[in-house]
């Protein structure tokens, strides 16, 4: 007798920040909702949490937060009257701990998925035909499974880009997996791509000891950032010991015992990079592998990411889709907001997503945080604008901490002060940037920030300068 199929309200296909999100929130307000998930531990167990928990945004600030502290251990302590006698690193027990912190996060989804009563299938889900209202869901995993959904939310995330020629084999070519995954330091790093995640990773294994060079294609360094934190972010990365090329072209890649990079530099001069391993970081392309999308007419787009209107609605009825795998920032918290504004829309309900306060962060030493407009973009749109600045070096806190690097930049409108953008190279800039967020979502002025009480010695201080700044009033410089 043929098995008969499970009946859904919505069918969500990932459990990534984009897909798990999504689920909640439809089981919260009402819906029969079923998620589907294949990533698993190495001994086969779910680990739903998608790239972010299992192998982005998690483990990477694991392995940032370990080997900043190495770093200051050998670096930072002195300076506070802390001696540490000789110092050793155990990078095994560092990689058991960012597995540990990972797991953490999967079980936690898997229990907020049951708490919610969010039906989890392990395995690949796939389209299986059906039309709206009614479409088919096939889940491949130990044992398979027929689904039938109302609505299916698809969020399936994104994979790395390997460079033409040099495939992945995550030994001496690493993608994002492999880099969070060395064991044991490597003396010369290469690193292809000066990105959010090669400037991160290459932090980590700089701060442990390896000699990191960094080949990016593009003449300008952090293009997407506004150009004074660009121009700060370089100057004190190579001042940490980071050798970053702009404007280079890599060639050939060969794998022997060790890697070799030919590559033209920024003057077209032919040179040749060796290192003992080479993370390749440029960029991510959309998964869509398995989905069976073509079976059922899913339009993707020209770059292969599923087609969405501003509502993630793909050219199916009843078939949306969220995150990674449609335009827009590659961001766990974009992934998020989307999904929660789908459940929404299914629900009948009002879904938001600003993209203009969207804010970026890059968990560097110094931090980089920015929301809004650049001072480059502003300049190209033709706005009228002021901008304002304050250096942490004038802000006591940050004396305290012994972490004076960087500043908070603020721009606004000209006319009605309403602010643009917000900028901050510097400590703690991914907690800083909430304020900005916050301001901006509310329309706020500069003068609103200048006029807000921050509590002082903190770091918050500097956002208030730093709005004071855009009228000429700074009070502590
Ligand atoms: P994903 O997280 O990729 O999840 C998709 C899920 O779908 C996966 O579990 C996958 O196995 C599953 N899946 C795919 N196809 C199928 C199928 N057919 N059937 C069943 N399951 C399927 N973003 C930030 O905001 N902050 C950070 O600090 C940050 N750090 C990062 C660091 C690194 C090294 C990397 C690589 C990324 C980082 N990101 C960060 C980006 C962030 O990870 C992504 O934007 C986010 O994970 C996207 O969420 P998603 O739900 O769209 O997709
Ligand atoms: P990226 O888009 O941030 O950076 C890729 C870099 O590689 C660019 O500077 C690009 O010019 C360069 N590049 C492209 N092709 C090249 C080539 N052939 N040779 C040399 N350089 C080349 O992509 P990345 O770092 O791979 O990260 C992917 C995405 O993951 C990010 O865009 C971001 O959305 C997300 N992410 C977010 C993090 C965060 O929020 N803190 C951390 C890590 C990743």
């Amino acid at each position: 007798m043929a098995e008969l199929a499970k009946t859904f309200d919505v069918v969500v296909i990932g459990a990534g920040p984009g897909g798990y999100i999504a689920a909640i929130r439809a089981a919260q307000l009402g819906m029969q909702v079923a998620c589907i998930d294949e990533w698993q531990t190495a001994d086969g167990k779910p680990a739903p949490g998608g790239t972010c928990t299992n192998v982005g945004c998690i483990p990477s600030k694991a392995l940032l937060q370990s080997s900043e502290n190495y770093d200051h251990a050998a670096h930072a302590f002195a300076d506070h009257g802390i001696k540490v006698g000789s110092l050793s690193m155990d990078v095994a027990q560092m990689l058991k701990r960012k597995d540990k912190v990972v797991k953490q996060n999967n079980d936690g989804i898997l229990y907020l998925l049951k708490k919610n009563k969010v039906t989890f299938f392990h395995g690949k889900g796939a389209f299986a035909g059906g039309a709206a209202g009614a479409w088919q869901v096939k889940v491949s995993g130990k044992a398979s499974e027929s689904l039938v959904a109302k609505h299916v939310i698809v969020a399936t995330g994104s994979s790395p880009r390997a460079l033409p020629g040099a495939p992945f084999d995550n030994k001496l070519i690493l993608d994002n997996s492999g880099a969070l995954a060395i064991t044991e330091v490597p003396k010369r790093l290469g690193v292809i791509g000066a990105g959010v995640i090669g400037l991160e990773m290459g932090s980590v294994w700089r701060r442990l000891g390896s000699a990191v060079t960094v080949l990016e294609a593009l003449p300008a360094f952090l293009g997407a950032a506004d150009e004074a934190v660009a121009k700060e972010a370089n100057k004190v990365f190579v001042k940490q010991g980071l050798a970053i090329h702009t404007a280079v072209k890599v060639g050939t890649v060969k794998c022997a015992k060790e890697v070799t990079v030919e590559y033209n530099d920024s003057a077209g001069k032919a040179q040749t990079l060796t290192v003992d391993k080479l993370i390749v970081s440029i960029g991510r392309v959309p998964h869509t592998e398995g989905l069976n999308a073509a079976a059922v007419g899913l339009k993707l787009d020209e770059r292969g990411f599923v087609a969405v209107d501003e509502h993630c609605k793909t050219n199916l009825p009843n078939v949306w889709a969220v995150g990674d795998v449609v335009r827009g920032p590659m961001l766990a918290h974009k992934a998020e907001e989307e999904g929660v504004a789908v459940a929404q829309r299914i629900a009948g309900k009002y879904g938001h997503v600003d993209f203009n306060t969207v804010p970026w962060v890059i968990y560097t030493s110094p931090e980089i945080a920015w929301v809004g407009k650049t001072e480059q973009q502003v300049k190209s749109e033709g706005i009228e604008y002021r901008t304002g600045s304050f250096p942490f070096m004038a802000n006591g806190r940050a004396r305290a901490l012994g972490d004076t690097t960087g500043f908070v930049k603020f721009i606004a409108d000209k006319k009605t002060d309403r602010i643009l953008g917000v900028h901050i190279i510097g400590p703690m800039a991914s907690e800083l940037i909430a304020e900005a967020v916050v301001a901006m979502e509310f329309g706020a002025s500069s003068e609103d920030i200048a006029m807000i009480c921050h509590a002082h010695p903190s770091l918050s201080e500097a956002m208030k300068e730093a709005a004071l700044a855009v009228d000429g009033r700074t009070l502590n410089l």
